[in-house]
Formats: structure tokens, sequence, C-alpha cells
């Protein structure tokens, strides 16, 4: 994918929201039900508990919601709706209809489903909307992976959970916050994670672990390079919640210290298109990320897909909203 070409009309985020379910599956619970432990689960995974319920339309209002109140965009204002999601609550329509009508938009809504990458994937197309035109953008990453996935199986219960993030994305004159993107795709891994319609995740565990590593680090790589920047230069890597291992191996590949990741999967589990804008959110809302920071949000996923983003934090819209900052 070659780099942005210049003068594009670039956006910012402006605001963000996010929806958990209520309900908390530990470690502990799935010991009662298959034959596991809390430690080999953290041990191997890094993840202590998730959570699980809702649909997927229900829990994209819900952070859909949160974002355009931080930012306030009028819902009316919004110019497209994009739910990245792998699991829509019906086969047709999309959940994103269903979406842009709870929350009192009037423009297209469509899903888009690059699995684990999705969110990734949605980002990038909003920002080709900003530059042809779209002044406001609303970006939704759910999933619902409790109700596809087999809680008798150990392989995959241990790991998939739900959840959901949102970010609104404003245009700004001249260069936004991306400076480098890449979107990967290679069918023939599809064998190694995959769902039938109507049937439970089967996954080839330590094939797909061997895979995420080198794709992930290959797509940041490829957008660092589009970019112009190094990874001494990134201040922080919002990285797929799959495995703390995965992610570990990646930043060191990335010759990046750990402490640079960001990670919510120890209360999340894996949640694909929610998962790396849940940590996102849960950096800019601690306080991890200040402007002119250096963002790398990069994820692997079904498909088997990859996709990296290059953010550089900060900005401001022409009617004046900024990229927020809690710090
Ligand atoms: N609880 C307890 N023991 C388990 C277990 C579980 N849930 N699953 C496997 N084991 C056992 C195995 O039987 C094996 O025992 P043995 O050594 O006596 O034969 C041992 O633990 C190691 O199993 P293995 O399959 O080699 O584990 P692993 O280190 O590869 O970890 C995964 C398994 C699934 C955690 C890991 O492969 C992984 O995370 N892969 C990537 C999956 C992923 O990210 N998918 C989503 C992509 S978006």
């Amino acid at each position: 994918m070659p780099a942005i070409p210049p003068n594009v009309r670039g956006a910012i985020i402006t605001g963000w929201g996010t929806a958990l379910p209520p309900k908390v599956v530990t470690n502990h619970d799935l010991e009662q039900t298959i034959d596991t432990s809390h430690d080999w689960i953290v041990d191997r995974t890094g993840i202590h508990e998730r959570r699980v319920g809702g649909s997927t339309v229900g829990l994209s209002v819900e952070s859909g919601r949160m974002a355009l109140e931080m930012s306030g965009v009028d819902p009316l204002a919004i110019d497209a709706l994009v739910l990245a999601t792998t699991t829509p609550d019906r086969t047709v329509p999309a959940s994103s209809p269903a979406v842009q009508t709870e929350l009192g938009l009037k423009c297209g809504a469509y899903d888009v489903n690059a699995a684990c990458s999705g969110f990734v994937y949605a980002l990038v197309q909003a920002h080709g909307m900003i530059a042809m035109g779209a002044k406001k953008v609303l970006v939704i990453g759910t999933d619902t992976l409790a109700r596809i996935t087999d809680w008798s199986d150990r392989n995959t219960a241990i790991l998939f959970a739900d959840g959901s993030a949102a970010v609104v994305l404003e245009a700004v004159e001249g260069p936004g916050q991306l400076l480098g993107w890449d979107l990967d795709a290679d069918g023939t891994a599809e064998k190694f994670l995959y769902a039938d319609v109507g049937g439970y995740i089967q996954m080839d565990g330590k094939e797909v672990f061997r895979r995420a590593v080198r794709i992930m680090v290959d797509s940041a790589t490829k957008s660092m390079n589009h970019a112009g920047v190094t990874a001494d230069d990134v201040s922080l890597v919002v990285p797929h919640q799959a495995n703390i291992r995965i992610i570990q191996a990646s930043m060191d590949r990335l010759g990046l210290p750990i402490e640079r990741a960001v990670t919510v999967l120890h209360r999340t589990g894996n949640t694909s298109s929610a998962s790396i804008p849940l940590a996102l959110a849960d950096a800019l809302d601690n306080g991890r990320v200040a402007k002119g920071d250096l963002l790398l949000l990069v994820g692997f996923g079904a498909g088997m897909t990859a996709a990296s983003a290059i953010l550089r934090w900060g900005g401001t819209t022409a009617d004046g909203a900024d990229a927020t900052v809690l710090a």
C-alpha cells in the first residue's frame, strides 16, 4: 500500500466510548465447567476474567452514545457509521442500521468484517470517507464472541468474550492524526481460525500464535515505513488483545519494551473488533496519551487478516474541537 499522498484532508478523534456487559466470568468460574485452571490460563494467555453477554447492537449503541457525548457532536451531524464486527446479531441485515436508528443518526451505516483487525480496517475506511468530503464519522468495534464460542471447548472458551468501543472521527483542514496504515489478508490461512454459519469457533491455537506475531510485526513495519517513522518514535503500541505472550513476542521483535504496550486483556479477554479500541480508550482514560504522542495500533485476526495504523495524537477541527486528552 503506498504512503498517504500530500494535501489529503485528515481527521482527528474527538471522543470515545466503551461498553462491556455486566456479567464477569472469571478463570475460576471456567474451572467449574472445563478441565483448566486459573494459573494455566494466566500463564499461557494473561487473561484473568472476561465479560459475557449483550447483543452487538446493544453494546454498540452504548459505546457509540458515550463517544458522541464526549465529542459533543450532534448525532444528526454524523455523515457515516462504520461498525466493525464479526458477530452481527443477524445474518441479514447488518447490525449497523439498527445502531444508526437507536443513536438518532441520519446517515449511511454498514458493517465491516475483518475479524479482530476490523476496527483498524474501519478506522482507515473512515479516514478515506473524510478525505472524500465526509466531516464526521462514527466508528464502532463490537463483538459478541460468547455466542459463537463452545463453552465446553477449553481450547477457545478461555480466550473469547464480548465488548464494544467507539470513536468519533472529525475532519480537519490539512493532515490529521493518521500518518500511515496497512491492511493485509491471507485467505490461505483461513483454516486455522473460523466458524461456520451457525457453528462455533474452530482454532489451531499454535498455528494462529505463530502467524500472529509475524503478521503483526510485518504490518506494523509497513505502517511505520509509510509514516516515515521508526519503532523508537512510537510512544505507545495499542495491540490486539489476544494473548499477552503474542503481545510480548511482537514487542520484542519490534525492539520495544512491554511497558510501551497497552493491555486490557487481563479483564476483557479477546473481544475481537472491540479489542483495539477498548485498549485505546483505556490508555486515553488513564492519561497515557499526550498531544504529539505517536501511537501504533496493530492487530491480526481470522482470515487471516492483519492491520495497523500510525496516529500522531492531537489536532483541532475547523469548528474548534480538540483531540481530547484527559491527562
Ligand atoms: N487449560 C489447561 N491446559 C490446557 C488447556 C487449557 N485451556 N489447553 C491446552 N492445555 C494443555 C495441553 O493439553 C498441553 O498439555 P500437554 O503438554 O500435557 O500435552 C499443554 O496445556 C500445552 O498446550 P498447548 O496447546 O501447547 O498450549 P499453548 O501454549 O499453545 O496455548 C493457546 C494454547 C490457545 C493459549 C495459544 O496457542 C494461543 O493463544 N494461540 C493463539 C490463539 C489466538 O490468539 N486466537 C485468536 C486470534 S484473533
